[in-house]
């Protein structure tokens, strides 16, 4: 049965690309108010297409923010219950001069499929979708039970998925989680991760003057909003490239020998890294390699700054008001609102009495562990091998899904990532593209999951 799944799977490929075509042309920024019927009209189509490959119970939950699409298909008694999880909202696509080919327009070039959303995560969502559609069709049965949730507000931090999860507990019931939301290690490097980090989004602002100044008259005088900001800033990493809040490390868990030892196994080199990226030289917390920088070491970034004319030419001005967003990746056991509470205690702390200050935490989530020998991690490791004809690695990543955590929590359950990104796949960034090869095998991947998942969970619940 399992040689005409994957036969259907292969027979069908440029069909299921071209239907993912269709989904990617519908923006659904879930940031941007005017797009807000683009994402209802999105929500709308996963539901169709949900439906239309068999899926059951197909339901569209409004919350506060954009839907959340449901569906199951619970008839595998005495098999294991998946929960997957994903997201069809979008990021912004500026600077839309930087695309090749626009971005709500998809184009195969190459080995690739270019649009917004190809690979995070509309693409990886749809793996799922064709993977189930071709059991579906083929044996009329799926070989687990399955439960799914598409979600639009994952890119806006899953405001609203919190309380949905809350309130829906038992419609939730699973064993795992799968999500497909992260990347392979590398191009012909199938990876497993096991490990996300978390994040608290701080935004803060200087005041000086209580309007703008003309520097001739006024420069000298007062204290820069920008120049203080740019010397707040400055001082929040020392020469080490350690963050200097006070307290920000102490729940920082240790790598242990074990997985400082594995990641040097791993094929890396910095020299191919920087040069992929087109800096001279990398930078990053002293004593860490660059595998443990990214994910398991916590990291302070300034995401944006502003403040003053930045228009064309010249204007002597002496700007009453400067901000900047910062962002702060965070690995176990730091707690978001903790770290949100230091930053902003020791920003206001250093801010001098020349200008005025204000903090705002717009959002944040923890960092998640599964463990590796967890039977879903597991599993998805002998699906990729079957999958990609290649053993998988081990992999933690810099990202975060904040929900993942909340699975842990609000029900109990160890989330799977099994992702078919890859590194340079541009997310967030023009010329977003998926790999047609990562797409095809996706799906021999996560049908092999299906198929292989109950011999690793053997006492799974009932249906
Ligand atoms: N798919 C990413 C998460 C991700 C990114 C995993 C890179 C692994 C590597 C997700 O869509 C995302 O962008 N998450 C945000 C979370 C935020 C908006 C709360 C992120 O990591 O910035
Ligand atoms: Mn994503
Ligand atoms: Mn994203």
């Amino acid at each position: 049965m399992m040689e005409r799944v994957l036969d259907y799977i292969a027979q069908n490929k440029l069909r299921h690309v071209d239907e993912l075509k269709t989904l990617l042309e519908i923006p659904s920024i879930s940031t941007n108010p005017e797009n807000k019927p683009d994402v209802e009209r999105c929500a709308t189509w996963v539901a169709d297409h949900l439906r239309q490959i068999g899926m059951q119970n197909v339901t569209l939950f409004p919350t506060a923010g954009h839907p959340v699409v449901y569906a199951d298909w619970l008839h595998a008694p005495g098999k294991p219950t998946v929960l997957f999880y994903g997201h069809y909202d979008v990021q912004p696509v500026d600077p839309l001069n930087l695309w090749t080919s626009a971005p709500f327009e998809p184009e195969i070039r190459g080995e690739n499929l270019y649009a917004r959303g190809s690979a995070d995560d509309k693409g990886q969502v749809f793996i799922h979708l064709k993977s189930v559609e071709a059991f579906l069709r083929i044996q009329g049965s799926l070989p687990v039970n399955l439960k799914m949730i598409i979600e639009g507000e994952e890119e806006i931090g899953s405001e609203h998925l919190q309380s949905f999860v809350e309130g829906q507990k038992k419609l939730l019931e699973a064993d795992l989680v799968l999500i497909s939301d992260t990347s392979m290690f590398a191009r012909g490097v199938p990876s497993v991760c096991y490990g996300l980090r978390g994040l608290a989004y701080m935004q803060v602002e200087l005041v000086g003057p209580d309007k703008d100044l003309h520097s001739g008259s006024f420069g000298g005088s007062v204290h820069n909003p920008i120049q203080a900001l740019s010397e707040l800033i400055s001082q929040l990493h020392d020469r080490d490239g350690r963050i200097t809040i006070p307290g920000f490390y102490d729940d920082v868990r240790k790598l242990t020998p074990r997985e400082r030892a594995a990641y040097k196994k791993l094929p890396w080199n910095d020299r191919n890294y920087a040069r992929g990226l087109g800096v001279a030289s990398l930078y990053g917390e002293k004593g860490f390699t660059t595998l443990e920088r990214l994910w398991a070491r916590p990291t302070l970034e300034c995401n944006g700054i502003w403040g003053g004319f930045t228009g064309e030419g010249a204007k002597t001005v002496l700007p009453s008001k400067a901000s900047a967003k910062i962002s702060m990746r965070l690995v176990p056991d730091q707690k978001s609102d903790r770290i949100a509470g230091l930053f902003t205690k020791h920003f206001r702390k250093i801010t001098p009495r020349t200008v005025k200050v204000s903090v705002n935490y717009l959002h944040g989530g923890e960092a998640a562990i599964t463990p590796i020998e967890s039977p879903g991690v597991q599993a998805a490791a002998r699906a990729l091998e079957k999958g990609f004809g290649k053993k998988p690695l081990f992999q933690r990543e810099g990202g975060s899904i904040p929900i993942v955590v909340q699975f842990k929590e609000l029900l109990g359950l160890d989330t799977v990532l099994l992702g078919f990104g890859l590194p340079d796949e541009n997310a967030h960034a023009p010329d977003e593209f998926i790999n047609l090869e990562n797409f095809y095998g996706g799906i021999r991947t996560v049908a092999h999951f299906y198929n292989e998942l109950p011999r690793f969970i053997s006492d799974g619940r009932k249906g």
